[in-house]
């Protein structure tokens, strides 16, 4: 039952109001001054009240003022009831914050209609404020779980990478354990490679895949047999086979490391020519993923500049030499002229 609070001074306008409403189906409850009101509020709050403009201790406008600035009471409509003579304070009244602004004279059946209209209002806007609310608390849920699955999914990736570089370091140490030469020479493959692919524009992503594959382009060494992989002289054509099957067991390797799969072909390729002539597919210009053009470059570069088990170094301007001699054969012209450039602004050397 919605209940009504008549706040009148004038006992006979709280007997009629009081018994009128009750036959309307609604719960009245009377007071007939200020102070009467603030106590009775303070412990029940009425679903509309009707306030009288003047009582004998408090205007009624400086009610209205105190209910509209409490949070706890502002939603309560109110109805202002005044006599004929004080209609002219109805603006007042209404930009004070009351619904309504009823003259004393009004009869009691349209009175009723604005008690009924009021709070059939106050009950919608109440329905909508309960669905915001729940619709708030739902969202502010949904936003928790959204945040801690991004905690839990950046604390797995995190726990990924962290695997991913011990893996990287495995093997590389496992390689290291069977050819000493290799892990230098892996490393200045990784750093090269990253840079021409900087330089080259590619993305992030992208970049930190060169850097791993770099690393790892010669893993598949591992599955190479001693007396083949630290053979002190110059390999003949059967050991030469045996030895360049270590881009296919590296691929396979790598294929096999589920977070380091897509770098599986950079690393099967890299010993492929711009022109097909290399192996192990005989992949020829675009069909070279670009990573094993890159890492084909920054290879053929270290391992010709530094000293191998059957030759001594030869010099960086020899090297570079001989690389633009193939440039188009073993390597990708673009890429490089890009590594020439690479080499020219971090040393000064003719090119
Ligand atoms: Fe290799």
């Amino acid at each position: 039952m919605k209940h009504v609070l008549v706040v009148d001074d004038s006992l006979v306008i709280r007997k009629t109001l009081e018994e009128y409403l009750q036959k309307s189906g609604y719960k009245v409850s009377t007071v007939e001054d200020g102070a009467n009101f603030f106590k009775f509020i303070s412990e029940t709050i009425p679903d509309l009240i009707i306030l009288d403009k003047i009582l004998p201790d408090e205007d009624g406008f400086d009610i209205l003022c105190k209910l509209k600035l409490n949070q706890s009471f502002n939603n309560i409509p109110v109805i202002l009831f005044t006599t004929h003579d004080e209609f002219e304070n109805e603006m007042q009244g209404l930009k004070l914050g009351a619904e309504c602004f009823l003259s004393k004279d009004t009869k009691l059946e349209e009175l009723e209609l604005w008690v009924d209209k009021l709070i059939a209002k106050q009950e919608k806007i109440k329905v909508i404020k309960d669905n915001l609310d729940s619709l708030s608390k739902e969202i502010a849920d949904k936003e928790g779980i959204i945040l801690e699955k991004v905690m839990e999914l950046r604390d797995t990736n995190r726990k990924l990478r962290n695997l991913s570089e011990d893996l990287i370091q495995v093997l590389l140490k496992t390689l290291e354990v069977r050819d000493v030469y290799t892990r230098n020479h892996s490393m200045n493959v990784s750093k090269m490679s990253l840079i021409i692919a900087s330089y080259m524009g590619m993305n992030h992503d992208q970049v930190a895949d060169l850097k791993i594959a770099g690393y790892l382009h010669d893993i598949g060494k591992i599955g190479i047999t001693d007396s083949i992989l630290k053979y002190p002289s110059r390999l003949d054509d059967k050991k030469k086979r045996v030895i360049e099957n270590h881009a296919n067991i590296g691929g396979d390797i790598i294929g096999s490391v589920s977070s380091l799969k897509h770098l599986a072909g950079f690393i099967k390729h890299h010993h492929e020519n711009f022109d097909g002539t290399g192996y192990p597919d005989h992949l020829k210009g675009d069909k070279i993923p670009a990573e094993s053009r890159i890492i084909r470059i920054a290879d053929f570069f270290d391992a010709l500049s530094t000293d191998r088990v059957y030759r001594p170094a030869f010099s960086v301007e020899r090297t570079i030499a001989m690389m633009k001699d193939k440039s188009g054969q073993f390597f990708d012209p673009e890429i490089l002229d890009i590594f020439l450039e690479v080499i020219n602004k971090s040393s000064p050397i003719k090119t």
